[in-house]
């Protein structure tokens, strides 16, 4: 690479930093929903907690950087709505009044197209979601990310500064053991751990209303304690949340159980939530 070359690249990355940092000043908290382990429930709980604080009126965007599997945008219904452009900015699909979302899988052409990501290029694209896209003023921004300590949650730690971590685990030893490691990623670059949460935690039998600890219960909350960070709380098994879910409603907006449900929790974000 010439001088010239590396130079231009040089000033294009300070100025996309000084964008970041404009973005970042007109939001006023950021989550990130993570887990050790894959399919415990981060998107559906990130596109949960983002429903359920518009719906209390505040401005809220949702931010999916699972590159390989972005499911938020199925999950909300959004599915094929075009993506607009304001200049040079990228517009994030509005959902209702006061959310709006971006995702890879509104970027794609095909959604069955399987992307092939190397390491630089998904921080590159993680960096765009923020420094590129016309978020606007947000009193919340939740980060669904795929499982694990790999690029993603990574580059949001190192890039968004002031994001805090919401683990969500399942409550069998096995998944336990992954909060941890969770807790440790976010303790070693210095993103405090907004708290634990407990999803599939028993399910409530519809006939007889009897609980049955399917995955046993209360894990999440002692290996939290153990590792001195908040607990936020336990989510049921609900076959509702499948089936809202899939059909692309979140279950916290289509169902009376659903605010019920998530209620301690969204209490928590909107309190304790304020820095
Ligand atoms: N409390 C719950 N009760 C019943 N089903 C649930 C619950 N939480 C999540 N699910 C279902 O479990 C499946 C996986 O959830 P989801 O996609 O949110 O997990 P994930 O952690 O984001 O997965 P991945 O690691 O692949 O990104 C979905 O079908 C979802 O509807
Ligand atoms: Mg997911």
């Amino acid at each position: 690479m010439s001088d010239a070359h590396v130079q231009d690249r040089e000033k294009e990355r300070q100025e996309q930093d000084k964008r970041i940092t404009e973005q970042l000043s007109r939001i006023k908290q950021t989550f990130l929903v993570m887990s050790g382990k894959g399919g415990v429930g981060k998107s559906t709980v990130a596109v949960n907690l983002a429903a359920a604080m518009a719906d209390r009126g505040y401005s809220v965007g949702l931010m999916d950087v699972d590159l390989h599997g972005p499911s938020t945008v199925k999950m909300l219904g959004l599915e094929g709505e075009p993506v607009k452009m304001s200049g040079q900015r990228l517009l994030p699909i509005p959902y209702g009044e006061r959310m709006k979302v971006v995702s890879m899988a509104a970027l794609l052409e095909d959604r069955d197209t399987a992307v092939i990501w190397r390491g630089p290029l998904k921080i590159g694209a993680i960096k765009q979601f923020i420094s590129d896209v016309l978020w606007g003023e947000l009193d919340y921004l939740f980060i669904d990310s795929p499982p694990g300590t790999g690029d993603e949650p990574l580059t949001v730690a190192q890039v968004v500064k002031g994001a805090r971590g919401i683990i969500v685990t399942t409550p069998q030893e096995i998944s336990l053991l992954d909060i941890r490691k969770s807790i440790t990623f976010c303790r070693q670059l210095d993103m405090p751990v907004f708290g634990v949460l407990e999803n599939m935690s028993g399910l409530i039998c519809p006939h007889c209303g009897q609980r049955i600890d399917l995955f046993s219960t209360g894990g999440g909350e002692r290996t939290a304690r153990e590792m001195g960070v908040p607990f936020l709380g336990r989510i049921p098994i609900r076959p509702e949340i499948v089936v809202s879910t899939d059909g692309g409603q979140p279950y916290v907006l289509s169902n009376d159980q659903g605010k019920e449900d998530f209620k301690v929790i969204i209490d928590k974000l909107e309190q304790g939530g304020k820095k």
